[in-house]
This record gives C-alpha cells, sequence and structure tokens, in this order.
C-alpha cells in the first residue's frame, strides 16, 4: 500500500521525520517543526528503492523462515513463541469440526444415552414450512453441514432424491445411523467451501444452522459454489443469525461488552444484519425469493431466533 508518505518521499527522497523542509514551519509551533528534530537512533523513513526491496524480501521469503531469524536474532522471544503456540493448539481444537461437534454429542448421551446432536437446539418448523412450500416433491436435493442428521430426517420425505454432506466422516456416521429408517440418502465427505460441489447438479440446496459458521470473504466464496451447484433456477434455504433493528444491535454489543471484543465462541458463531446477508446471496448470484424469521417459541432453549432465507439462482 502506498501511503501519503511514500508519494512525498517519491518527490522529494527521504524526508527525516521531523525536520522541517518548508521554511514557514519554523513559524509554526504546532507543524511538522514541532516534532522532535534530534538526529534519533532508529530511521522512521525509507527511500523508494529501499521500501522497494523490503515489499520484496517480506514477499520472497517464508513466514516459518522469517519467524526462525527473528528467534535466533532475539531469543528471549522464544517463550512468547511457544506461549501463542500453545494458544494456537488450543484454538485449533476448539474449532475443529469433528471434535467440537463430537464432543457436543457425547455431551447430550451423558443425559440422553440415545440423543442426537442438536438435541436440545430446536427452531425447524419455520425452516422446514419454508423447505416443504418451495421445494419440489421430485427434487434432487443436497442439504450441506447434515451433522447428526437431526434435520435430514426431516427433508427426506420431502424430496425425490437426498445428498447430505458433512466436513467429518465420523458425524456422518452419527447421521447414517439417525436416518437408518428412512429412504437412501447418499452421504458424501466435503471440505473447504464447497468448492468441491459438482457444477449444475441439484435442484435445491438445504443448509440449516452452517453458514453462522463463515467469515464474510468465506461466504462470498462458500454461497457462489452453491450457486454453481444448483441448476438454473434452483432454489437455496438456509438459515443465519441477524440483527435486524436497534434492539438486536444493542443486545450483540451487550454481548460484545460481557465477553470481550475479540470473543467467539467455540463455534464461530457470527451474525450480521439481515441486508449484509442479502447482499452476500445477491453478490454470489441469487434473488431473495423469501425470508422468515423463526418464532421464539420454536426452541427449546432461549435463543435469538434465525432468519431463514429462501434464494433462487438468477438465471440471466
Ligand atoms: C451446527 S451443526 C448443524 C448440523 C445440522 N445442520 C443441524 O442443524 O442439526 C454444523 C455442521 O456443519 C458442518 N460443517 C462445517 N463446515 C462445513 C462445510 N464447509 N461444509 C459442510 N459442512 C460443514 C459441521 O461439521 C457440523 O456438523
Amino acid at each position: 500500500m502506498i501511503s501519503m508518505q511514500d508519494d512525498l518521499t517519491r518527490e522529494r527522497g527521504p524526508v527525516a521525520v521531523g525536520v522541517s523542509t518548508n521554511s514557514s514551519d519554523t513559524a509554526s509551533p504546532s507543524g511538522a517543526s514541532a516534532l522532535n528534530a534530534a538526529a534519533a537512533p532508529v530511521r522512521f523513513d525509507a527511500t523508494e528503492e529501499e521500501s522497494q526491496r523490503i515489499a520484496a524480501l517480506a514477499g520472497s521469503t517464508k513466514g516459518w523462515l522469517r519467524l526462525s531469524r527473528l528467534l535466533v536474532r532475539q531469543p528471549k522471544l522464544a517463550v512468547h513463541a511457544a506461549r501463542t503456540a500453545l494458544r494456537g493448539a488450543g484454538a485449533g481444537l476448539r474449532a475443529d469440526h469433528t471434535l467440537s461437534w463430537l464432543i457436543h454429542v457425547d455431551t447430550v448421551r451423558q443425559v440422553i444415552p440415545n440423543g442426537g446432536m442438536g438435541a436440545t437446539w430446536g427452531g425447524l418448523e419455520t425452516f422446514m414450512g419454508l423447505v416443504a412450500k418451495h421445494v419440489e416433491r421430485t427434487a434432487h436435493a443436497l442439504e450441506l453441514g447434515c451433522g447428526g442428521g437431526r434435520v435430514t430426517r426431516h427433508i427426506r420425505p420431502l424430496v425425490g432424491t437426498l445428498v447430505a454432506n458433512d466436513v467429518s466422516d465420523r458425524i456422518l456416521d452419527e447421521a447414517r445411523v439417525a436416518t437408518s429408517d428412512l429412504a437412501p440418502i447418499d452421504f458424501r465427505v466435503t471440505y473447504g467451501l464447497g468448492d468441491d460441489l459438482r457444477n449444475q447438479e441439484f435442484d435445491a440446496v438445504i443448509g440449516h444452522e452452517l453458514l453462522m459458521q463463515f467469515d464474510f470473504d468465506e461466504l462470498l466464496r462458500f454461497c457462489s459454489n452453491i450457486n454453481r451447484s444448483l441448476k438454473p433456477g434452483g432454489l437455496f434455504i438456509a438459515s443465519v443469525y441477524t440483527f435486524d433493528d436497534a434492539a438486536e444491535i444493542e443486545q450483540h454489543m451487550g454481548m460484545i461488552r460481557d465477553h470481550g471484543a475479540g470473543a467467539r465462541s467455540p463455534f464461530r458463531v457470527h451474525r450480521m444484519p439481515r441486508r449484509t446477508y442479502q447482499d452476500i446471496f445477491e453478490a454470489s448470484g441469487f434473488d431473495v425469493v423469501e425470508a422468515q424469521r423463526s418464532r421464539a417459541e420454536e426452541y427449546q432453549a432461549k435463543k435469538t431466533p434465525h432468519t431463514n432465507f429462501v434464494l433462487r439462482r438468477r438465471t440471466a
């Protein structure tokens, strides 16, 4: 990124901060001349040529190599680096989908021996009502992120053929057991953000309690891949968490105040204004057919109701 200082440097050559280049500055104690003009032990400016060499060096060396070099030069940093590595490993374990959701299932089973993932979640009536209303009974459908099969059980009777995917093959085992009494389902392990989806395979893609796990840029990529996997005019039905008015924004700010600005749940739940989700969906090639908020009564525990979007792949 070229800064204003870079522009000045190109025009005048290196300019030491605090050294006046304009005689009128001397009359102005609040201008550049008010900065400390004494020769500093460290230089805070660079010529254009030096800037380019720094950028080239930073771009050409692997981060690991640069970190190792830094640690050799400043061995005291090793303790900080070790702590950071441990923290990173902890964050990685918490963010791992297979482990976090299987821990969740394990916790459920301590109370309900045959319980499945999401036994306490509820919140399906409005979502499934939209699936029933919009998806053709003969549709070839995909359920994204099927988890332990909680929603899969409701989707299966409503469509002709069903593919259900998840990033975790261990979680798909849970879903296989949970749906073993239903018509066949093609369970597939997926990876990334829908990069492996085939072009124009499905009439409908259905994803409940999935998109809230992703950042803005991840969503753009995921939704574009989902769009690509749909036949022209195909439907994407998805639930997200939104805040739609000042009270909800205040409630969300309260959570940030209480838990710290950087805090995230282990499941990386994101919540954005409805309009922002709509913009992401539209930028990914969808038109919004309908958006409906679930009702608070649908949930077993106190929870922010989902906003459920019905989206159609744009044809033109
Ligand atoms: C909160 S659970 C919801 C499961 C199910 N949809 C339900 O509502 O009961 C989210 C699921 O999405 C899966 N998942 C995470 N990232 C995914 C991705 N990129 N593609 C497909 N599934 C994913 C997780 O492994 C997990 O099983």
